[in-house]
């Protein structure tokens, strides 16, 4: 596909799909790997003067809703680039075309959240046309979100000239040489709370991984499945099914599913709150899953020892609410320093696994670090990513 270095940017008002759904605590960002990843792409466009027009969804609201808004992460994108952004508080209609007009060469803009618009899930026609009328070509630099078919990450790319931007291109070559042809046995851990839209390409993944670990929410749904009972814990009860589709796919593939034996649980939703250790069997009703425990760390460093590759989507646990950052933290460990010696190749992606693995201090020794989490799934899965096929021509 066409890259930004086949782009005449200059005077140009460049639509530039980036993603900016990242990690927040109290209404700051608390990891800003993926504002990180876009700087280069930023830094072209208004260096060969350019105007950057910001378009990115967070969160997934159902419709406008002040507290998803895109105004506290647009000043984190101002104190990464060190220069002026200015932002819109709508990403079509008025506001946004009195912003974009403001615009000199060289400037920068975020507009507001794409999602607070039913057309953009929907990627609605008209949606899309209203988009498009705020630029002169469109460059998708959000590898992460290119398994959504939405107005802004696909829709866009049909109406104008499109590019694709320098964190989307090295996302993919970064991806096809780490993981096109693995060395065997693969391990892959699947995690975090996203459990809903990431349950159904587990089964797809146990053709490709050979032994799949899952933790987080997505476990409790899987032990609920097997009739085990979670208590209050995070889980997908009417997905139970899926679930025991999953796990009868692997076995006939002959992949490995690994689940955690031991949890960390609490009643109360906190920090530090008051927790105890027990088999997966033996959670209260009034208790709630926030980790593994130490049974299913040492049961995981186990299979880690047999795997030349692993690749990881989500944590464990509430790794944001010490202590139940345990398992995430010692098997982030483990494997970093298996990568540093040379026995493993690591990949791993998503916004909340950057997150704590940086937590964990253990990001710098993965092999490939990807901003993306569930369009790093489908990646591995072999999906076509719509975001992708779109930028080719
Ligand atoms: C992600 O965080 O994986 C991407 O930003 C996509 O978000 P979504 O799962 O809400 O579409």
């Amino acid at each position: 596909f066409r890259t930004l270095d086949d782009a005449d940017l200059a005077g140009k008002r460049v639509l530039v799909r980036v993603d900016l759904n990242v990690p927040m605590d109290n209404g700051r960002v608390s990891d800003d790997t993926r504002i990180q990843a876009i700087l280069p792409t930023l830094r072209t466009i208004t260096e060969k003067g350019g105007k950057a027009i910001l378009l990115s969804h967070f969160g997934r609201p159902k419709g406008r809703d002040e507290s998803q808004s895109l105004a506290p992460v647009a000043k984190a994108v101002e104190a990464r680039l060190g220069k002026p952004v200015a932002f819109a508080s709508d990403c079509v209609g008025e506001d946004a075309a009195k912003a974009v007009s403001a615009l000199a060469d060289g400037d920068v803009l975020v507009l507001e959240n794409t999602r607070f618009h039913a057309g953009e899930e929907k990627n609605a026609a008209d949606f899309v046309q209203q988009l498009a009328a705020l630029g002169d070509i469109y460059v998708n630099d959000a590898f992460s979100a290119a398994h959504r078919a939405h107005a802004s990450t696909e829709g866009l790319a049909h109406k104008l000239t499109a590019f694709a931007g320098r964190s989307m291109q090295k996302e993919l070559e970064a991806l096809g040489t780490a993981l096109e042809a693995p060395q065997r046995p693969v391990l892959a851990v699947v995690g975090g709370a996203k459990v809903s839209s990431k349950l159904e390409l587990l089964g797809n993944l146990t053709a490709k991984v050979d032994i799949l670990v899952i933790g987080g929410g997505m476990a409790n749904t899987f032990l609920a499945a097997k009739g085990v009972k979670v208590g209050k814990s995070l889980c997908e009860h009417d997905l139970a099914d899926t679930a025991r589709q999953v796990l009868a796919t692997a076995a006939e593939r002959g992949c490995e599913i690994v689940l955690p034996v031991d949890a960390v649980v609490t009643k109360t939703f906190a920090a530090n709150a008051p927790h105890r250790v027990v088999p997966v069997d033996q959670v209260a009703e009034d208790e709630m899953i926030f980790d593994a425990g130490p049974q299913t760390v040492a049961l995981v460093k186990e299979k880690l020892k047999t795997a030349k590759t692993v690749v990881w989507n989500g944590p464990f646990g509430a790794f944001e609410l010490p202590p139940f950052d345990a398992a995430t933290v010692a098997v982030a460990k483990a494997v970093a320093e298996a990568t540093k010696a040379g026995i493993l190749l690591s990949v791993a992606g998503g916004g909340d696994t950057v997150a704590a693995l940086n937590h964990a201090g253990a990001a710098q020794d993965f092999s490939y670090v990807s901003t993306a989490g569930g369009a790093f799934l489908e990646w591995l899965e072999g999906k076509q990513l719509p975001g992708v096929e779109a930028l080719r021509r």
